[in-house]
């Protein structure tokens, strides 16, 4: 086992081990910290940064960044969440989010941040890009009018389907998921039980003939929001 040692995340004293990012060891001990593109299993990206805490007075990125003996982490203070709430209503802007019409509603994870965080209409104003659909595929549909840009599905398809399936391309507001044929998803060797399917965490990547199976209000985050399945972890280590 590898050597432990502690840090404090808002006044709690936490328990960590060397090679482990701040967001692992928190989520260990059962600490919720916030966060879109980590998803446990692939390579950590740090490009939503919506994980940011303070770090020994520093802005950073939970899910990159190692924790290390004495670290001193805001993760539920005012302005960390003022920032996260931020950047949660940018990535809703810059896309096209009608929550009310999209299939993953109750089960997404921007729409469980958001509610979270307690926004109910982002501040800023809306870009309503001109995104493309994709649904040529018997199975899977990609709709990039939802995409986060988070990378999840990008680094599934390499690091557990070793498929390849999904790229980006494209810079700045013109950055986009491409796929690897010359046409569309239906060239592809994706299939419908990759991993890079399920690991969209917005409506962005769908199943097809799945939709409503489980009605809406009855869903994951229609229950208890977002990040409680771990912060139960913590309560009931110290009942
Ligand atoms: S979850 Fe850390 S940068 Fe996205």
């Amino acid at each position: 086992m590898s050597e432990t040692f502690t840090f404090v995340i808002d006044d709690k004293e936490i328990e960590g081990c060397f090679g482990q990012t701040i967001l692992e060891a928190a989520e260990e001990a059962g600490v919720y910290i916030p966060r879109l593109c980590h998803l446990k299993g692939l390579t950590p990206f740090g490009s939503c940064r919506v994980c940011t805490c303070m770090v020994n007075g520093r802005a950073m990125a939970a899910c990159t960044q190692p924790a290390a003996p004495g670290m001193i982490v805001e993760n539920a203070s005012e302005r960390v969440t003022e920032i996260r709430k931020s950047l949660v209503e940018m990535l809703f802007v810059e896309g096209n989010h009608f929550c009310m019409f999209c299939e993953r509603s109750g089960d997404c994870e921007l729409q469980g941040l958001a509610y979270r965080f307690g926004i109910a209409a982002p501040r800023y104003p809306y870009l309503f890009p001109e995104r493309d659909l994709d649904a040529s595929h018997d199975d899977i549909f990609i709709d990039r009018n939802r995409c986060v840009l988070c990378g999840r599905c990008v680094r599934a398809s390499r690091e557990k389907d070793g498929k390849h399936v999904f790229g980006f391309v494209g810079r700045g507001p013109a950055k986009r998921v491409q796929v690897n044929a010359e046409a569309a998803l239906a060239e592809t060797k994706v299939a419908v039980t990759d991993e890079a399917v399920a690991a969209c965490p917005v409506g962005a990547i769908l199943k097809k003939r799945t939709a409503y199976r489980v009605p809406v209000g009855e869903r994951r985050y229609d229950h208890e929001p977002i990040g409680s399945d771990i912060e139960k972890r913590r309560t009931a280590a110290a009942e």
